[in-house]
């Protein structure tokens, strides 16, 4: 199917799958004018900050950022892709699916070759375990005490010393050295390009769906170093998005918790004594993309730091991360030195479930840690640690909950369970129940709107990016709005950078005879999620107008006749300056000054 009609077929699956009804079979809607309200599915919240646009069939949470269309929705929602969520949709609307070329995109095609390249690598790796030179590498594997069976399941394998062994296998195999250089599995000098990985036990490290994207290469001889090499970010691999083992812990995970640790021995080791739901960072803290992959397979994660780093804030930072995705989070300790695979080669299974029985919940995790940096034996630190401790069981919303916090905190501070409830409820009542009033009447003014909705949505002060906004809100609900606005400005009339690239990204539409509407023109702003997300609080402001097309004009004008005053306004500031040192009399400023006059007429053409 050609991608011009598959893009009117996709226009179609989309008007005939509603936003709202689609949303509403996953989320209670409240509607408020064209906006209907709910609890964000994709973060923990209590108070409804999710918004769906009935007029431009997107969504957006102002509490988490997710933002998106209806197939977005349904891809985030049943942790499926892009094509996942088409068939679902389609199945929905009674449609039948064509058969789209898309494998024919260059960038499929590229993604394609590339992982043709890691599945030779890991071919080439695997057999490389079988060669004499590889004894060392098996009787470390060995020593680690790996049995056959997990080193196949995790396909492990063997970097020979040398440095152009791969390098030989994938030419030979016909791939062009450019693409070989794109897998991250070469280096390069002035010179030369030479296998990254030698003499190292190799990790295929895979995407959820068990496709390699990458690889970790263990050193074997102690004084190599680094001890871990990784592949740096491909067009395959992006670390922040990659959990490695999850392609096989998830089929472990449905109902059970999944285990975050910090190494791929880590993961192997877990799997070997039956925890299978382990899967690792990869030594970087914690991101929400990474939160988020998570959820789709659980609700409940246990962290499985090593002891020494548990404490640290980075680790703290990646623990809110995962609860504000509305996971449940449990911390593991580990007895000093040790990470789960140590603990679990020295102390055995039994142990570890012990541990695993004593988890801590999160707000537990966070109070010891409070009561072990302060010293309490002073007041001053007993006092210090109390305020960190009720700053943190105040956001706990059950008393059920809070009570034995409180006599935790009772307990190590010595002050007196009724203080430490009084000035949790002080807090507490200081923070919500007020603002939760409010907020379920109008959720419009949700506090957490992103400071940029706020920005244009002030449109009492009527500063340029307020009517440039409205503007491009009404262009938005209706092509021939847009059409009639285009003919009036054009890009460079506009002051707000958002604006700016959502007017560009509208005639990109246009140019490409795309179909016209909110979230095409998202797909079509240039620059990275945060130009797209900012997009978004722009097109989600409210816009009630009884004459759209009226209004569009008289807004189309106003931007311009702002133009002309702001470019106006600067080219008077140079003129003054030149006059000021004498130059009225130069030909510059005489240019200037015409131009001026110029300007000035045709904003005054405006006005009339
Ligand atoms: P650790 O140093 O804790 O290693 O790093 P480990 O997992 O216990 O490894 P073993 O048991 O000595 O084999 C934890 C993780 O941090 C990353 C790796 O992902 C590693 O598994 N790391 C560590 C690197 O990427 N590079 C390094 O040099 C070290
Ligand atoms: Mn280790």
């Amino acid at each position: 199917m050609a991608e011009k009609d598959f893009s009117a077929w996709l226009a179609e699956l989309k008007e005939r799958n509603d936003i709202v009804s689609v949303v509403s079979s996953y989320v209670r809607l409240t509607r408020k004018g064209r906006h209907h309200w709910g609890l964000c599915p994709f973060h923990h919240e209590k108070t409804p900050s999710f918004s769906v646009n009935e007029d431009l069939q997107i969504y957006k949470c102002f509490g988490c950022g997710a933002a998106g269309d209806v197939i977005k929705f349904v891809q985030e929602n049943e942790h499926t892709d892009f094509n996942g969520a088409v068939h679902i949709l389609a199945e929905r609307a009674g449609m039948e699916v064509p058969h789209f070329g898309k494998e024919d995109s260059q960038a499929e095609k590229k993604r394609n070759e590339l992982v043709s390249i890691m599945n030779a690598a890991q071919e080439f790796f695997v057999k490389s375990l079988s060669l004499p030179q590889a004894q060392k590498a098996r009787d470390y594997i060995k020593g680690r005490g790996l049995s056959k069976e997990i080193v196949e399941r995790f396909g492990l394998g063997f970097a020979p010393e040398g440095w152009e062994n791969l390098k030989t296998y994938l030419t030979g195999l016909g791939f062009p050295i450019e693409s070989i250089n794109e897998t991250g599995l070469m280096s390069s000098n002035e010179k030369r390009v030479y296998d990254k990985f030698r003499n190292r036990i190799m990790y295929p490290i895979a995407d959820d769906k068990g496709t390699i994207i990458s690889f970790g290469g263990r050193k074997i001889n102690p004084e190599d170093e680094p001890k871990y090499m990784n592949c740096p970010q491909t067009l395959l691999y992006n670390k922040s998005q990659t959990l490695y083992g999850l392609n096989i812990a998830k089929n472990y995970a449905r109902g059970n918790p999944l285990i975050i640790v910090e190494g791929y021995m880590d993961v192997i080791t877990m799997h070997e004594f039956g925890f299978n739901t382990a899967v690792a960072s990869c030594g970087t803290s914690l991101t929400q993309q990474q939160a988020r992959k998570l959820k789709r397979y659980t609700d409940k994660v246990y962290i499985g730091y090593d002891g020494d780093s548990a404490g640290q804030s980075a680790t703290v930072r990646g623990l809110d991360i995962l609860k504000d995705t509305g996971l449940e989070v449990f911390v593991l300790s580990f007895p000093d030195g040790c990470d789960p695979d140590d603990t679990l080669r020295k102390f055995g299974k039994e142990y570890f479930d012990g541990i695993i029985k004593n988890a801590k919940t999160l707000e537990e995790f966070k109070l010891e840690r409070i009561f072990s940096s302060n010293d309490i034996s002073s007041n001053e630190g007993k006092l210090k640690a109390a305020k960190q401790a009720i700053e943190i069981v105040s956001k706990i919303q059950l008393d059920m909950e809070r009570e034995r916090y409180i006599d935790m905190i009772s307990e190590k501070t010595g002050y007196s369970k009724r203080a430490v409830l009084n000035d949790i409820e002080k807090i507490s009542g200081k923070n919500s129940p007020k603002e939760n009033t409010i907020r379920n009447e109008t959720p419009q003014k949700v506090n957490n709107i992103s400071n940029v909705a706020l920005k244009y949505k002030n449109s009492a002060k009527n500063n340029d990016s307020s009517a440039e906004a409205r503007l491009i809100c009404l262009m938005a609900r209706d092509k021939n709005c847009a059409v009639e606005a285009l003919k009036i400005v054009n890009s460079t009339c506009f002051a707000d950078d958002v604006c700016k690239s959502i007017i560009e990204a509208m005639q990109r539409v246009f140019d490409g005879d795309l179909p016209f509407n909110a979230s095409e023109i998202i797909a079509n702003i240039k620059g990275d999620d945060d130009a797209a997300s900012k997009a978004y609080d722009v097109l989600m402001l409210d816009v009630n107008s009884l004459d759209l097309e009226a209004e569009t004009v008289a807004y189309a004008n106003k931007v311009r006749y702002q133009f002309y005053m702001r470019r106006t306004k600067a080219l008077q500031e140079e003129a003054n300056k030149m006059i000021a040192s004498g130059k009225l009399g130069d030909e510059e400023c005489q240019r200037l000054l015409k131009e001026i006059e110029r300007l000035q007429k045709l904003a005054k053409e405006i006005r009339q």
